[in-house]
């Protein structure tokens, strides 16, 4: 009897996460037999869930909020970009072994390449928050060689010790929300704080907006962000949300786990209809 490959997210809450019906669609296009579930675990019970989840026979998982950086307590083994990022989003079990990876990063610059069509080599660049999504995103952000970029945050010691952080990997820099310069034209700004989940509508820097400035909100949703709607009121012509991100992330994901690439443009198109 052939057994169906066992994968799945575990997050808390989870009920809303687009992971299952994204790697159904990866499965069915590219002719593989798997199994992919829906696991709400809290964060006490994370190292549990994991490895019954391993013992048990599980192929790989996804890890989403609140658990990215916790989980890395529990690989064996960690990938230079899960480690840089101190986080990570894809486990794969393997010869007993719990191997982590951080896809998010890879994920961000394959929708910005090439769904969006941006080149960041030499672009300005500004990341709104300093929490983990901005730690995740920063060392890939930095690969691709920026003309800068800079950290704003509501806190200023927690965007400065992200700067520090990073500052061998690229000129990167740090100011709080109502200090970036009004000289600076960014061509890029990414929203990675967490206030618009939270409903709130924080003060961004309204000078660092121009109708060039490609406007990107890390999260997505059935309507435009408050962020994005903040953007287009500062005459931004382009602002979008992150569902690119999320759904080149799992193809990422998908590849690891089962050597084959998925094409991600239809999926998308799919999953923008159907949010
Ligand atoms: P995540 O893992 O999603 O990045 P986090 O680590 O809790 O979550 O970080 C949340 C980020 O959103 C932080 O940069 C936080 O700013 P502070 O460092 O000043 O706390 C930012 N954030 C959340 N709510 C905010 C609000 N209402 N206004 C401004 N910034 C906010």
């Amino acid at each position: 009897m052939t057994t169906i490959d066992r994968y799945g997210v575990m997050g808390y809450p989870v009920s809303h996460s687009r992971s299952p019906v994204i790697h159904r669609l990866f499965a069915l296009q590219t002719n593989q037999k798997i199994q992919y579930e829906l696991l709400q675990v809290t964060p006490e019970n994370l190292s549990t869930a994991v490895r019954q989840f391993q013992r048990t026979g599980g192929k790989g998982l996804n890890i989403t909020v609140p658990h990215k950086a916790e989980v890395t307590r529990l690989c064996d083994q960690l990938s230079a970009r899960a480690s840089t990022a101190g986080a990570a989003n894809t486990l794969t079990f393997r010869d007993g072994e719990i191997c982590g990876e951080n896809t998010d990063g890879i994920g961000l610059l394959r929708d910005l390449a090439i769904n969006l069509g941006i080149t960041l080599e030499g672009a300005n660049i500004l990341v709104l928050g300093a929490g983990g999504a901005t730690r995740g995103i920063v060392a890939p952000l930095l690969e691709m060689q920026p003309a800068s970029l800079r950290i704003a945050n509501r806190t200023l010691d927690k965007a400065q010790a992200l700067a520090d952080h990073f500052s061998r990997s690229g000129p990167v820099s740090a100011c709080r929300f109502n200090m970036v310069p009004v000289s600076d034209e960014y061509d890029l700004i990414i929203n990675a704080t967490s206030a618009g989940v939270k409903g709130e509508a924080p003060p961004y820097p309204a000078a660092a907006v121009s109708a060039h400035t490609l406007c990107y909100d890390l999260s997505y949703g059935l309507k435009p962000t408050p962020f994005n709607e903040w953007a287009r009121a500062q005459g931004a012509e382009n602002s979008v949300m992150g569902w690119g991100m999320l759904v080149e992330q799992a193809a990422e994901s998908f590849h690891i786990w089962r050597g084959v690439r998925p094409e991600t443009a239809p999926v998308l198109k799919q999953m923008r209809f159907s949010a």
